[in-house]
């Protein structure tokens, strides 16, 4: 059997437990850890000097294979062009994006190195998955080193318009680099399309069925929407049910209700709309003062790169006004906290409350809204207050209470009705869901991509 090997940027093992968990890792680890295999990137430290060995060590089935970046890499790779340009521009925040010529190039000379790694590892037969924006390039790289493996690369966040993704200047010679892979897989049909408008306007593509034919090359494209595992989530929920911190949270919350919030503290998460959304609840509905709070659980991300700083500030002074001004002796409207806890625990978060509140601008997928549902206790679900720019609205629409994050009225409106919600709607929308969850888990995705990478 050909072995599996993951390319990506983040590795689980340096990142478990630790506060930049995303959507990424946590879907990876899973699927590479049923099937065995070698997980290559950064090992998350910055070195003064290049260190030319990695770092390797085994466990549970996977052979990690790391190493570490020097300053002026991580500079230009990581914060310059992959989170100073890439990520904005992917998530149609153009005004955020800050394009520097050496950072592109440094960005290169990074996907380079990685791939060079790879050579004294890979075997004729291995299959190579790349993932996510990061590594965009990578693929290329390995073609130049005289690889011939199979090589699909995995898009974890939106692919944008061409309008937009043209702004980035070296843009054709980015997506031409896309062509050096076999497949290439998105998270929703709207993502590919995307994909398909650029490489058939700008690069003379032909559309054949699911492959696009460049020059000499063809590539495959796809949607592969990342699921989770909703059985392993439902078992997680109930584990710390009687733990202090879950205590902590229900004597706070003296049986109001409670909406929850997760996400890595991004400007693509929609919070600051959302806090206003809320308010906005409290003003136009009475009724809910003091017997709602919302807990926003926002771990701090990439506070390095200027946005995020920005978004920081702007939603300690949201909080911190909204908070002020409807504050009772006994009741705190928004709980704010910019920490990460264990999965076990966010999962029984998400089982004691009664909404889920997950509103980004934009989103690849949101694992956040998958977990949330299946962490539900199906004779009493909470409801899913879902945006309709999040990659699962594609599969979550029926089930979850759609809005539009731009629209803060409408935000908290959909509150009202989510907090208002009869039993038996609740448990119609929540096995509907559930459906989708287990029909389309992660085990589908990985499955669907690599028989499609490999047939
Ligand atoms: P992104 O990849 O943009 O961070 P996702 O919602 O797709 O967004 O994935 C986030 C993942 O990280 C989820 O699996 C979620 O449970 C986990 N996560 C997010 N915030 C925290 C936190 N505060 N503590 C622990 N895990 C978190
Ligand atoms: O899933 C999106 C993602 O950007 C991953 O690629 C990344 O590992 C995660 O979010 C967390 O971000 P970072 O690795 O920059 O801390």
């Amino acid at each position: 059997m050909s072995r599996l090997i993951v390319v990506s940027n983040r590795v689980a093992s340096i990142t478990e437990g630790k506060s930049s968990a995303g959507g990424l890792v946590v879907g990876v680890l899973d699927a590479l850890r049923e099937m065995g295999g070698i997980w290559l990137g950064w090992n998350g430290e910055i070195e003064t000097e290049p260190v030319q060995l990695p770092i390797t060590h085994s466990d549970k089935n996977i052979d990690f294979v790391t190493v570490a970046l020097t300053q002026r890499e991580y500079d230009q790779y990581y914060r310059g062009f992959s989170n100073g340009v890439l990520w904005p521009t992917f998530h149609y925040r153009i005004d955020l994006s800050r394009y520097i010529r050496r950072d592109y190039t440094g960005y290169r000379a990074v996907n380079r190195r990685f791939a060079q790694l790879l050579t004294s590892s890979v075997k004729s037969d291995d299959i190579i998955w790349v993932h996510d924006y990061h590594l965009i390039p990578f693929g290329q790289a390995c073609r130049g080193l005289g690889i011939k493996n199979k090589i699909g690369f995995f898009l974890h966040i939106p692919f944008p318009s061409p309008s937009v993704l043209r702004t980035i200047p070296s843009h054709r010679e980015l997506v031409e680099s896309m062509c050096a892979y076999d497949l290439v897989g998105f998270q929703t049909q709207g993502d590919v399309q995307a994909f398909i408008d650029y490489a058939t306007r700008y690069l003379d593509a032909t559309l054949n069925g699911n492959t696009l034919k460049m020059g000499e090359r063809s590539i495959k494209v796809g949607a592969y929407p990342i699921g989770i595992q909703p059985d392993q989530i439902k078992e997680l929920s109930k584990e710390s049910r009687y733990s202090k911190p879950l205590d902590a949270l229900k004597e706070g919350l003296q049986h109001r209700k409670l909406i929850v919030s997760v996400d890595r503290l991004d400007y693509s998460k929609g919070l600051v709309e959302r806090f206003d959304a809320f308010e906005c609840l409290l003003e136009g509905s009475p009724q809910h003062r003091g017997k709602v709070t919302l807990v926003q659980i926002a771990p701090p991300s990439r506070q390095d790169v200027q946005g995020y700083r920005q978004i920081r500030r702007q939603l300690e002074s949201t909080a911190g006004r909204i908070n002020g001004k409807w504050t009772e002796l006994s009741w705190t409207p928004i709980r704010y906290m910019n920490r990460s806890y264990e999965r076990t625990l966010l999962m029984s978060f998400f089982r004691v409350s009664q909404v889920g509140l997950v509103t980004p601008l934009r989103d690849g997928m949101n694992l956040v809204a998958k977990e949330y549902v299946a962490s539900q206790p199906a004779n009493d679900p909470g409801v899913l207050v879902l945006s309709e720019f999040a990659g699962a609205a594609a599969e979550m629409q029926q089930g979850a209470l759609m809005v539009n994050p731009y629209d803060v009225q409408g935000m908290a409106d959909g509150l009202d009705r989510a907090l208002n919600m009869p039993l038996e709607e609740r448990k119609q929308r929540y096995e509907h869901m559930m459906g989708v969850l287990k029909k389309n888990n992660l085990s589908v995705w990985r499955d669907r991509f690599l028989n499609d990478l490999s047939p």
